[in-house]
């Protein structure tokens, strides 16, 4: 094994200019800083440093806030903070950067060394952290069937400009230049993605064209560290659970070298319908103290969620759209409160100090204030308000008509005739048809359904289909995620042409032109409401959404993020530095129509209030039909004990569409079964692609006290897993979890991995059955 990084520190020392190296590294110290990746352990100055990193992205948090959230971080007893770049962010548009507001990441690097923090940096090209896209910017998508995250010309040339771009702003802040910046991290999670490793070196070395000139690292769960691995890089590993034997995986392939787990997971994301996640805490703190215990280096993650903010908000796959409140259950909340996580980590923390070390006191939170509801009363209806049409042969998805965000229409006339079927490829990711005005279905893709009848027309009548797309995919094969409606577009069986395009960007410049009335919207259509409230003083506070349906929502300009009714957020975080004293203004875009138009501040987020009662599904799963198939399984077996993943080959290969695991029982004599996650392996053995795999049925899934859905058993995360219902209802065993893999493969084995953190609903004796007709709908 060899590292380029035990030479780091030492050869750019011997040939750069001393005074380089002099940069004041806190307020009033003047020296020059070597980090080093020792044998043993990283080498701060030729010292022994543990890295005590937790992760912030500075997009999440306003600017104006960036110090105390990093003083918080510093006082519960960080030494290092970690921080993504998102490529999107700093390229709205190909060669066009930003740099400035809160894309400002030098900004944020230097108030981190002035708060006596060390920074790790992860600049992508792809990051995934539930942003949009994983961090890649969607104009990539306006080049046909690209492949991103790979050697194709189209990808790599613009991530390489990206990167050097990075560098002329990021570089100088590097350790080798006086800067915060200890390591540099190449991709991320690319074990996870693909195993080609000449895309790894061409990122690798585009970072080293870059100018960056300090240690370089990749980062992988433990079992997909081997995929793409390159010798050269220093190897982190990721996970929520098991320090022990995730670094034993990780020594497997880096004998020697300090431990660093790259991502320490103290919560998790959420996703719009799923239950609020929050971390088992005790289980966190123990894991914390042995890694801190046996002198491993860590970053927590997140240790300051925050908010994402405007549009940035990802999705996770097959298709579960994040919510734009990222507090993560972190130790620091979304408004930058101290939890009782924050206090806990910093007493264990205080125990571990290194020579020399305090730790400072914690610092203010910022003002909350909280304000009495107000009626929005100006509306500006959406058709009221439509841009110059594009004409369009056939519907196309937005970023062929140059749209990176916000809504589209697409506007035909259809004949007078019988109710008619329209369908279309798929939806993304919302279709709220309507027929001369008047709302008649929902294309929906979270069930796939893309379809809705067109009820009689006596005359030729406009059809409207206004699109809303969420977030692109931020993780896995899917991430080429276009958004609109895809085609072909049938109306009655046959492609339908003649088509007008309205883009809505929700830019500052539509925003501006929207003409607001006082009347009242006829019916619930798509609309933005306007009003204003008055404050005596600013501060944090939290907009209670509880009276809206679905959209997006404004405030004094700033965009605060999604919302929708169905939860777990209730509220939207509007931090006090965006307010002021006097009139505020407030816009709300909501497609479904107020039922309510009111808005207040309140002191407390609400993060965890599903209403699945006000879904505009009614059916979370719809019924099917299960075949006589299941008579003849495929394979019997009995999975081993414990949280590894476990490898099963078929006596003969068998092909078909879809595949069926029966539990018949589980090792701890409970009714559940839990799933972490399935592969299926083709006729060489090699994992098949999740892409496009569906749950076609599953008998029993927890969706109240935890997130057990389905999904979870192939996001290609092993954190999240399946799990049947605990919370109203305990179903016992057999239970069936059924996969549609899209089309007929071969099939010769699977890999399962058991529920990762706790043994609970581990699955013992199995049945496996695959086949082209299990399911019928
Ligand atoms: C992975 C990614 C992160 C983030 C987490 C989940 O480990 O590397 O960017 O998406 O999962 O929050």
């Amino acid at each position: 094994m060899k590292f380029q990084l035990i030479l780091f520190g030492i050869i750019p020392i011997a040939i750069l200019n001393l005074s380089e190296f002099c940069l004041p590294l806190v307020a009033g110290e003047s020296v020059h800083h070597t980090f080093v990746i020792g044998t043993n352990d990283f080498l701060l100055d030729g010292q022994r440093f543990q890295i005590r990193c937790g992760e912030i992205h500075a997009a999440r948090v306003p600017k104006e806030y960036w110090r105390q959230r990093l003083r918080m971080a510093k006082s519960m007893g960080l030494n290092t903070v970690c921080a993504y770049l998102f490529w999107n962010l700093h390229e709205p548009n190909p060669g066009q950067y930003v740099w400035a507001g809160q894309a400002d990441d030098a900004e944020f690097c230097r108030i981190a060394q002035e708060e006596g923090l060390w920074v790790i940096l992860r600049p992508g090209p792809y990051a995934c952290a539930e942003w949009e896209m994983g961090g890649t910017p969607w104009w990539l998508l306006k080049n046909d069937d690209i492949k991103l995250r790979t050697r194709d010309p189209r990808y790599l040339g613009a991530a390489k400009s990206y990167l050097k771009e990075v560098g002329r702003v990021l570089g100088p802040l590097q350790i080798t230049h006086g800067g915060p910046i200890i390591m540099t991290q190449v991709e991320n999670e690319y074990g996870y993605f693909g195993k080609d490793a000449s895309y790894m070196e061409d990122i690798r070395q585009a970072l080293l064209a870059a100018g960056f000139d300090g240690p370089l690292f990749e980062c992988n769960p433990p079992d997909e560290m081997r995929n793409g691995m390159l010798t050269e890089l220093f190897q982190a590993v990721n996970f929520g659970s098991d320090p022990a034997g995730n670094f034993n995986k990780l020594r497997v392939l880096q004998p020697t070298g300090p431990l660093f787990c790259s991502e320490f997971y103290p919560g998790w994301f959420d996703t719009w319908s799923a239950p609020h996640h929050t971390g088992k805490t005790e289980k966190y703190l123990a894991d914390l103290e042995y890694m801190l215990k046996t002198g491993a280096s860590f970053s927590i993650y997140m240790a300051h969620g925050g908010t994402t903010f405007g549009l940035w908000s990802g999705c996770d796959r097959p298709f579960k759209p994040d919510t734009s409140s990222y507090d993560y259950d972190a130790p620091i909340s979304e408004a930058g409160w101290p939890t009782p996580k924050f206090f806990q980590t910093r007493a264990l923390f205080a125990k571990y100090l290194l020579p020399g070390e305090t730790l400072p006191p914690v610092p203010a939170t910022n003002p909350v204030i909280g304000f009495a509801a107000v009626e929005l009363k100006e509306t500006a209806p959406i058709f009221d308000n439509l841009p110059v049409a594009i004409e369009s042969e056939t519907p196309r998805n937005m970023e062929a008509y140059d749209q990176a965000y916000g809504c589209i229409i697409y506007r035909t006339t259809v004949p007078a005739g019988e109710a008619t079927l329209l369908e279309a490829a798929a939806i993304h990711d919302f279709g709220w048809v309507f027929v001369n005005g008047t709302r008649v279905g929902i294309l929906d893709r979270r069930n796939a359904r893309a379809t809705v009848i067109l009820p009689e027309r006596t005359a030729p009548a406009r059809l409207d289909i206004l699109v809303e797309p969420m977030g692109r995919i931020n993780f896995g094969p899917e991430m080429a995620d276009c958004k609109g409606l895809i085609a072909p577009v049938k109306i009655g069986g046959k492609v339908f042409s003649g088509w007008k395009i309205y883009r809505l960007p929700f830019d500052d410049k539509m925003l501006a032109g929207l003409k607001f009335t006082d009347a009242e919207p006829a019916g619930r259509v798509p609309a933005f409401w306007r009003g204003t409230f008055d404050l005596e003083k600013a501060g944090d506070t939290f907009l209670d959404l509880r009276g809206w349906g679905k959209g997006d929502l404004w405030v004094n300009g700033y965009c605060l993020g999604r919302y929708w009714n169905i939860g777990p957020t209730q509220t939207a975080y509007a931090p006090g530095c965006w307010l002021h004293a006097g009139e505020n203004e407030i816009v709300i875009l909501d497609l479904i129509g107020s039922q309510r138009p009111e808005v207040g501040g309140l002191e407390q987020p609400i993060l965890d209030e599903l209403r699945p009662q006000l879904d505009f599904q009614t059916t979370h799963r719809p019924a099917v039909k299960l075949n006589l198939d299941f008579a003849t399984p495929v394979h019997r077996g009995s999975f081993a004990t414990g949280a590894d993943t476990q490898e099963i080959k078929f006596a003969a290969p068998a092909r078909g569409r879809f595949f069926c695991l029966v539990s018949l029982n589980a090792h701890d004599g409970k009714p559940y079964s839990a799933i972490a996650e399935i592969d299926l392996l083709d006729a060489n053995g090699s994992r098949i692609s999740h892409n496009g795999w569906t749950i076609a049925y599953v008998d029993s899934e927890e969706r109240a006290g935890e997130d057990g859905t389905a999904e979870n058993a192939i996001d290609g995360q092993k954190i999240s897993f399946w799990h049947t219902e605990w919370k109203n209802d305990s179903p016992g065993h057999p239970h069936r979890l059924i996969l549609n893999l899209g089309k007929s493969q071969v099939i010769s084995g699977f890999r399962y991995v058991p529920r990762q953190s706790e043994g609970d609903g581990r699955i013992k004796d199995y049945r496996i059955y695959v086949g082209d007709n299990l399911v019928q709908p």
